[in-house]
């Protein structure tokens, strides 16, 4: 009996736990109250919001991206939703509301479109490690099912856009410096929070986006990161991106802070199974090449033609990656923002002492990455 007891009790905790879900609601309002962030991981709500309340120098947002795996395709949609100032993130446009929610996307021939909308608040579930969100009155929300399968789904006629952007997740989520577990430092940079539900994903864009029909089919992705301190004041440049080629899932971070220290975080995974996820000095590099390819570029800089990447697979080889830009789809006007999809070859390098089983063959795939610079 005793023991029939116990072991009941202990499932209905695990029941409990298992069940962690949250529901956060979101004011359109900025706070003036002071901000926190969370920067360690818990056991759950990986996806949940990470700052409370949002005040004029913090910033908390869920980005979602797909980019078509058709070599020849520059299709891509980008959908971010915001609960952040203009202050504390000064590459949205200045607005009354905190909760924003963002849609850019380029057609197969690379002709971008892009449209902010306001909302009335928002409302975030966070299920265990996935969540759900609604920017009220937007006509923008997501949802996710059971199973790292989340839907975006847009209704905004006011800018012309309608349909869904679904993802299956294909890659497991991981933190800056490892896999998704609890008790690990979120912060990729100083004072930068980063949790990446989906590094990768078979993702499907049924979109109509001014009369136009936006259709593809590509490698999906989605992430959050926020900060209580202005995203100025932590970052001079930052290299971010995701790609798939041959059989890899990869994410790469590389990142310099002001003071010219330099943060780094690696992914990659095969077949379903993360095989690298750190944040070690020498896990990976990202520099860039060809044209423009100043290191480390300032604010004159041009955008480089490309990306020359170094990913350590522990503790035998690396993957040797090129990236090749094919289309720029967002260019501030101050040059401080870039956001690109590229094609990339890669292949395994052995460690020195080291043979591959198997002949280096190159892998090739698509990516979409953005780089950051902050300095003059
Ligand atoms: C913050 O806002 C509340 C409500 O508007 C106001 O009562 C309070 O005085 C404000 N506090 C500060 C420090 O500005
Ligand atoms: C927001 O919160 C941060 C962190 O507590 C604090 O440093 C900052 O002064 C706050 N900003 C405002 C405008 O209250
Ligand atoms: C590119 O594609 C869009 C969407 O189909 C179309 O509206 C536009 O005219 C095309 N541009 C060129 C230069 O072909
Ligand atoms: C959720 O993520 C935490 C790490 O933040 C991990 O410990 C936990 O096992 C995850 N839960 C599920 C159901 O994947
Ligand atoms: C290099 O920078 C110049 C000046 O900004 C720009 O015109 C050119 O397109 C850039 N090259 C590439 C490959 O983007």
């Amino acid at each position: 009996m005793a023991r029939t007891t116990i072991v009941h009790v202990l499932w209905s905790i695990s029941v409990l736990f298992a069940s962690a879900s949250h529901v956060y609601h979101i004011p359109s309002v900025v706070s003036n109250r002071s901000s926190t962030a969370h920067f360690t991981s818990a056991a759950s709500g990986l996806d949940a919001p990470k700052i409370h309340p949002v005040n004029s120098s913090s910033f908390d947002w869920w980005y979602f991206d797909v980019v078509s795996s058709d070599p020849s395709s520059l299709a891509s949609v980008v959908v971010a939703f915001y609960t952040t100032t203009a202050n504390a993130f000064p590459f949205l446009a200045p607005s009354d509301t905190v909760t924003v929610a963002q849609i850019a996307v380029s057609f197969p021939n690379g002709t971008t479109f892009g449209a902010t909308v306001n909302a009335d608040g928002a409302t975030v579930t966070s299920d265990e490690n996935l969540s759900s969100g609604d920017w009220h009155n937007s006509g923008f929300k997501w949802t996710h099912t059971g199973d790292s399968t989340y839907t975006v789904v847009v209704d905004a006629p006011d800018i012309g856009v309608k349909g869904t952007i679904s993802f299956h997740s294909v890659a497991p989520a991981h933190y800056p410096c490892g896999p998704a577990v609890a008790g690990q430092n979120m912060e990729v940079g100083p004072g930068i929070g980063w949790a990446n539900a989906v590094p990768d994903a078979a993702a499907a864009v049924k979109l109509t986006v001014g009369g136009t029909k936006l259709v593809f089919k590509g490698l999906g992705y989605h992430d959050k990161n926020w900060g209580n301190e202005l995203f100025t004041t932590n970052i001079a440049v930052w290299y971010w991106g995701h790609g798939r080629l041959g059989p890899y899932s990869i994410v790469w971070f590389d990142f310099f802070a002001l003071d010219g220290r330099e943060y780094v975080s690696s992914y990659a995974a095969k077949d379903g199974r993360i095989i690298a996820a750190s944040c070690a000095p020498n896990s990976i590099r990202v520099r860039p090449t060809g044209e423009n390819s100043t290191f480390p570029p300032v604010l004159s800089t041009g955008n480089p033609s490309g990306y020359h990447i170094t990913l350590a697979l522990a503790p035998a080889a690396t993957l040797e990656m090129d990236v090749v830009v094919t289309g720029i789809l967002v260019d501030n006007v101050f040059s401080e923002y870039t956001r690109a999809v590229a094609t990339i070859t890669g292949r395994l390098v052995p460690a020195e002492g080291h043979q591959l089983g198997h002949a280096a063959e190159v892998l090739k795939g698509k990516a979409l990455f953005d780089q950051v610079k902050m300095t003059a």
